[in-house]
């Protein structure tokens, strides 16, 4: 319930004023989000690497309407694998491209300017030595953002996915992305979905994720598995083992801020762990998406709201 309502904030303009120009403390902001600054994200990104992290960059934003706010968030990614590659950061860091932001979601030929974006910065990324993950929104753009992905992997092969577990069709979508060499990103989802296409209870959400896991692992793709979930984490630990795969051909992906501790505690145990780390003065959506997938945000960010600190 809580988490509908915090989902509906997540997409209501008025609601977005009010929470976005509240004088919030930046505590709440910051333990999610790297800052608002490409410096911002240069700077935590040695930071993580430093301790045997990867990343994967988002220049937050998305839903734009505004053909000139995407062609600038296209301008942000190139600015930003231009400075990674100059700190000689990339092999450790990749970005991750929500489509909404540079393009999908424009009227008419959206889907075009999507592509065009995302190849273009793939390209750059490409020229860095890097990747780009394309990040999956709600469900109404998912066979857009597998053609848009269809399309980049015919030039860049190692473009990443993001399947969700929480869609009934995902299972069907990971048997398709299962080859040699894919890189897909398993996630349990984060929007508000109907239940004609998303399974409502958490249970069911979980047993997804462990059949995609399966499809995934059995299947020689590069599974990236995005949980914080410590019962999913010890399954894909047990499913590795049994599908004999070496560590670093499948990877551990979290948000920053969120269990830090058992980042590391991956990290020492020989697994790739890569960080997702978003930054930018767009982070609304994002924090409102971060508050609804455990209450116990919502009282943080309340506590913060008062003390102003
Ligand atoms: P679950 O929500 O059950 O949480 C398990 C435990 O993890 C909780 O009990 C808590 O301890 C901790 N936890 C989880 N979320 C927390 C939070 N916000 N704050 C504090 N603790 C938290 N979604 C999507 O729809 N499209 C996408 O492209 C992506 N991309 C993505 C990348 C990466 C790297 C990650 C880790 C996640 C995503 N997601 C996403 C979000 C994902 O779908 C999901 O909403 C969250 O990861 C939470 O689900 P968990 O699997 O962690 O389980």
């Amino acid at each position: 319930m809580l988490r509908s309502v915090i989902l509906a904030a997540s997409r209501n303009a008025g609601i977005k004023k009010v929470v976005a120009t509240a004088p919030i403390s930046r505590n709440v902001v910051r333990r999610f989000v790297a800052g608002e600054s490409v410096d911002d994200a240069v700077r935590v990104s040695r930071e993580l690497t430093e301790q045997g992290l990867a990343v994967s960059l988002d220049h937050l934003g998305e839903d734009t309407t505004d053909l000139a706010h995407a062609s600038a968030t296209t301008k942000a990614y190139r600015t930003l694998l231009d400075r990674l590659a100059g700190e000689g950061l990339t092999a450790g860091a990749e970005v991750s491209v929500k489509l909404s932001a540079v393009g999908q979601a424009l009227p008419g030929d959206g889907e075009k300017v999507a592509l065009d974006h995302a190849r273009e910065i793939c390209a750059v990324a490409d020229a860095a030595g890097t990747t780009v993950t394309l990040d999956m929104e709600d469900h109404t753009t998912t066979d857009s953002t597998l053609a848009i992905l269809r399309e980049l992997r015919r030039d860049f092969p190692r473009t990443g996915a993001v399947l969700q577990s929480y869609l009934r069709r995902t299972e069907a979508d990971c048997r398709d992305l299962a080859y040699p060499g894919s890189r897909v990103r398993l996630c349990k989802g984060a929007y508000e979905e109907p239940e004609s296409v998303a399974y409502p209870s958490a249970r069911d959400v979980d047993l997804s994720y462990v059949r995609c896991l399966n499809v995934l692992m059995a299947d020689d793709a590069y599974p990236m598995l995005a949980t914080h979930d410590p019962r999913l984490i010890a399954i894909a630990d047990e499913r590795a083992r049994w599908y004999g795969r070496d560590r670093g051909s499948y990877e551990y992906q979290m948000l920053y801020g969120v269990r830090p501790v058992e980042q590391r505690r991956l990290v020492a145990a020989g697994e790739t762990v890569r960080v997702y780390l978003p930054y930018g003065t767009e982070w609304y959506g994002y924090l409102m998406r971060r508050l609804a997938e455990r209450p116990a945000n919502v009282t943080f960010f309340l506590r913060a709201l008062v003390s102003r600190s």
